[in-house]
C-alpha cells in the first residue's frame, strides 16, 4: 500500500476474532450511529486467545489491511488480545509505512482510563483471554495511570469457545463461568471492580451476573469504548471529516457467511447479511 491510497469519507473498520467485538459495535453505532461502520470478524481463526504474539499479530494486520483496501481511515481492534498482541507494533512499525494518515484504535486504554471513577478499593479484577492476561497489559496500563491500584488478573480459556459455539445459555457455561468468577475472587476479598477484559464476555451477562457478588462492579468495554470514539472524534476534525456518515454497516467474516449472520443478528438486533472474505496471508 502507499501513500498515494485515497482519503476519501469511507466507513469505520472494526475488527474482531469472531462475535466478541459485536459487543463493541452495538453500542458504537448507539452512541455514533450517523457513521458508516464494517465489521470483520475473523471467526476462521478464532479464537485468538491462545495463540502466540507472532500469530495474533501476523492476522491482526491482514485483517488491518484489508480494511484499509476496503478505505477504512480508521480502525478499532475490538479485541483485547489484538489490542493487548498486536497494536503498538502496528501503530508504530507497519503504520508510517501502509499509510502515516490512517488510525489503529484499541479497546484496552479507554477501559483503564475509565476505572479510576468506578473502583474504591483499588483493587481490579480481570479476566481476559489466556494471551490477554500473560501480556499483562492491563497490569501495565492500569500501573500508568492508577500507580496505588493492585491488579489481580484471571484467564478464562473457556468462555470464548462457549461463546463462538452458541453455548452462551447453557450448562457448560454456568460450570465455567462460576468456576472462573471463584477462581478470580479467591485472590483477594477486596476486589471491588472486574473488566470484562474480552469482548466476548459480555455476551455471557446473563451467567456472569448470576454468579458474581452484587457488590462488586463488573465492567463491560462497549459503552467506554464508544464514548472514547466520540470524544477522539470529537478531538481529530480531520480524521472525523474522513467517516463517511450514512448510517449503515457492512458486515465481513472469514467463516460461513449465513451462521455468521443468523448469530450477529440475534447480538445486534437487526437483521445481519454477512459475505465471506478471505484475507491475504
Ligand atoms: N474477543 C477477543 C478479545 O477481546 C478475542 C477472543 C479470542 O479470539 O480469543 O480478547
Amino acid at each position: 500500500m502507499d501513500h498515494t491510497l485515497s482519503h476519501n469519507a469511507a466507513p469505520i473498520g472494526v475488527f474482531d476474532s469472531g462475535f466478541g467485538g459485536l459487543s463493541i459495535l452495538r453500542e458504537i453505532r448507539k452512541v455514533l450511529p450517523q457513521y458508516d461502520y464494517i465489521f470483520l470478524g475473523d471467526n476462521a481463526r478464532a479464537p485468538y486467545g491462545t495463540r502466540s504474539f507472532q500469530l495474533v499479530y501476523e492476522f491482526t494486520l491482514q485483517s488491518v489491511k484489508y480494511l484499509f483496501e476496503q478505505g477504512c481511515q480508521l480502525v478499532i481492534l475490538a479485541c483485547n488480545t489484538a489490542s493487548a498482541k498486536a497494536l503498538r507494533t502496528i501503530q508504530q512499525n507497519d503504520l508510517p509505512h501502509i499509510d502515516p494518515a490512517r488510525r489503529v484504535l484499541g479497546v484496552i486504554r479507554p477501559t483503564v482510563e475509565k476505572v479510576g471513577e468506578i473502583s474504591h478499593t483499588g483493587h481490579i479484577g480481570v479476566f481476559g483471554t489466556p494471551g490477554t492476561i500473560q501480556s499483562h497489559s492491563y497490569d501495565i496500563e492500569i500501573a500508568k495511570m492508577h500507580p496505588s491500584f493492585k491488579v489481580y488478573g484471571h484467564a478464562c480459556p473457556m468462555w470464548v469457545p462457549l461463546v463462538e459455539n452458541r453455548e452462551s445459555d447453557g450448562d457448560g457455561a454456568d460450570y465455567f463461568v462460576k468456576k472462573d468468577i471463584d477462581a478470580l475472587l479467591a485472590q483477594c476479598a477486596d476486589i471491588d471492580a472486574v473488566i470484562l477484559g474480552c469482548t466476548h464476555y459480555p455476551l455471557l451477562m446473563g451467567k456472569i451476573t448470576k454468579y458474581m457478588p452484587p457488590r462488586i462492579h463488573v465492567i463491560e468495554q462497549g459503552h467506554i469504548v464508544a464514548e472514547s470514539l466520540k470524544d477522539y472524534l470529537r478531538r481529530h476534525p480531520e480524521m472525523e471529516a474522513r467517516c463517511a456518515k450514512g448510517g449503515t454497516c457492512q458486515y465481513l467474516t472469514t467463516e460461513d457467511a449465513r451462521r455468521f449472520s443468523s448469530l450477529a443478528s440475534v447480538f445486534v438486533n437487526e437483521e445481519v447479511d454477512a459475505r465471506h472474505i478471505t484475507l491475504a496471508t
